[in-house]
């Protein structure tokens, strides 16, 4: 797979956009981290880590004695990323070019995985379960946070081009090879390979357009709409028509955005 193949792309808008999942989310993703036992010299494996803003947040946790390693398709995110950790001074964190599906996992015996928003680009989930297996201890710890119901996706009241908008992102995963909801299978996968599944819970979100969750939705509609226009799943007519619902929507106080809800998943590896 090449720089061009990972279907929400690479380009700077984005990365921008990432950063800014990456704020809204943080939160989950901290406690999470927490209740998996994140601490201070911790061995950290971060999978599809994008340029790494996740990443940032666990090298400053586990500190020099511990490590965290990003493996991650793009060139580009990986070098962003290598950049990031040099500039905020963590040595201990690295950044690695690497295709999950078809490159040797790390084995490392790695404390801790943490994978988010990947599983679901991916076609086929047999190497990322057997490159856990390689790269995590006995006994470590896998946090997935992956979409279980993409349906919930929507703005209210109205919004039926941005209904229209969440079924055509759905069928573009497919299309690719991956699947909207993966953490549907993953429990059971995990569980059939003999892992403890700790915890299951979800995530969802909800806010108007002024929060952060509104502003992540909308900014997914305008940078993803581009990309499923490319496809041929979305219009140039859709696109105004879901821009006019979101303007309305931001002069409408009762008005709300839903995400995809996420499926936090914690297993750990049994023998
Ligand atoms: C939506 S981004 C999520 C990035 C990061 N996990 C986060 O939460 O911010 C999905 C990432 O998965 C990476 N990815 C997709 N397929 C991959 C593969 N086969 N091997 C490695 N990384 C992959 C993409 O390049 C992209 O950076």
């Amino acid at each position: 797979m090449g720089e061009s193949s990972y279907l929400l792309g690479t380009h700077a808008e984005e990365l921008e956009r990432l950063r800014f999942q990456h704020e809204l989310w943080r939160p989950a993703a901290q406690a999470a981290w927490q209740r998996a036992g994140l601490s201070a010299g911790m061995r950290v494996l971060d999978v599809g880590a994008g340029p790494g803003f996740a990443s940032m947040d666990l090298a400053r946790t586990v500190g020099p004695t511990g490590r965290v390693l990003g493996l991650e398709l793009s060139e580009a995110y990986v070098a962003a990323g290598q950049a990031m950790a040099r500039n905020a001074q963590l040595p201990w964190l690295e950044l690695r070019r690497h295709d999950l599906l078809r490159d040797r996992w790390p084995a490392e015996g790695f404390d801790l995985a943490w994978c988010r928003w990947v599983a679901m680009f991916l076609p086929d989930l047999d190497p990322l379960l057997s490159g856990l297996e390689q790269s995590l201890r006995i006994g470590g710890q896998l946090v997935l946070h992956e979409y279980v119901h993409w349906d919930s996706f929507g703005l209210h009241p109205g919004g039926g081009a941005i209904a229209r908008f969440g079924q055509a992102c759905q069928r573009s995963f497919r299309e690719a090879g991956g699947d909207p909801d993966p953490n549907r299978r993953l429990p059971a996968l995990l569980a059939a390979r003999g892992w403890r599944i700790e915890a299951v819970q979800p995530l969802p979100v909800a806010g108007d357009s002024r929060s952060m969750a509104g502003q992540w939705l909308q900014r997914f509609v305008e940078v993803y709409g581009v990309r499923l226009q490319e496809l041929g799943l979305w219009s140039s007519g859709d696109a105004a028509e879901a821009h006019a619902e979101m303007v309305a929507a931001a002069a409408d106080p009762g008005s709300y955005w839903v995400g995809p809800t996420v499926l936090d998943v914690r297993a750990s590896r049994a023998e």
